[in-house]
């Protein structure tokens, strides 16, 4: 759950930090990004020494849960409750949805930032590799995580960067009216 969780937060905001067109909303999102990416890294380091101490058995449950979650991930944002509000065919809307670039951009960016983490927690058995090779997913357990959790690292620091150019136009500005 906890890499569950935390993957969706990441491609969620990810999104937001990549394609708003206001710079605050995107410096924001990179914040929390920064800081959402040092729990994933936690999560791998506490549950990669927790899992080989688990029966088999559990394991396997633990295996299922997830698999579960990952679907449940992948369709629940079909909004079918705001369709149903707005009088409109829930079932074409969420097809609709479904198909459309957006949605399959944040669920490519789900799965890059979960899969590679279940595989290195050691989460690994046939259930998962299974049910992710049936779901088209297994490819993104390739992930370079280390690489990813740098990326937002320094997305972050250059958005802080341009936070100093920001105060720096402030300062002039108002020593100007001043002046
Ligand atoms: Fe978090």
């Amino acid at each position: 759950m906890q890499v569950v969780i935390e993957g969706l937060a990441l491609a969620a905001f990810q999104q937001i930090r990549d394609h708003a067109q206001n710079p605050l909303a995107a410096a924001v999102n990179a914040y929390v990004m920064q800081d959402e990416s040092r729990h994933v890294a936690f999560g791998r380091l506490a549950l990669r020494d927790f899992y080989p101490h688990l029966t088999q058995k559990e394991r396997d449950e633990r295996e299922e849960f997830l698999l579960e979650a990952c679907y449940l991930m992948r369709d629940r944002f079909d909004a079918v409750e705001v369709w149903k509000t707005l009088g409109l065919d829930p079932a074409r809307c969420a097809e609709h949805m479904y198909d459309s670039g957006f949605m399959e951009m944040f669920r490519s960016s789900l799965f890059t930032r979960i899969v590679p983490i279940v595989k290195d927690i050691g989460l690994w058995g046939d259930t998962i590799r299974n049910g992710y090779e049936t779901m088209g997913i297994i490819g993104f357990a390739q992930t370079d995580v280390q690489a990813l959790q740098d990326a937002d690292d320094t997305i972050a620091k250059e958005h802080d960067a341009r936070r100093d150019y920001v105060a720096s136009v402030i300062q002039r500005a108002q020593k100007l009216e001043t002046a």
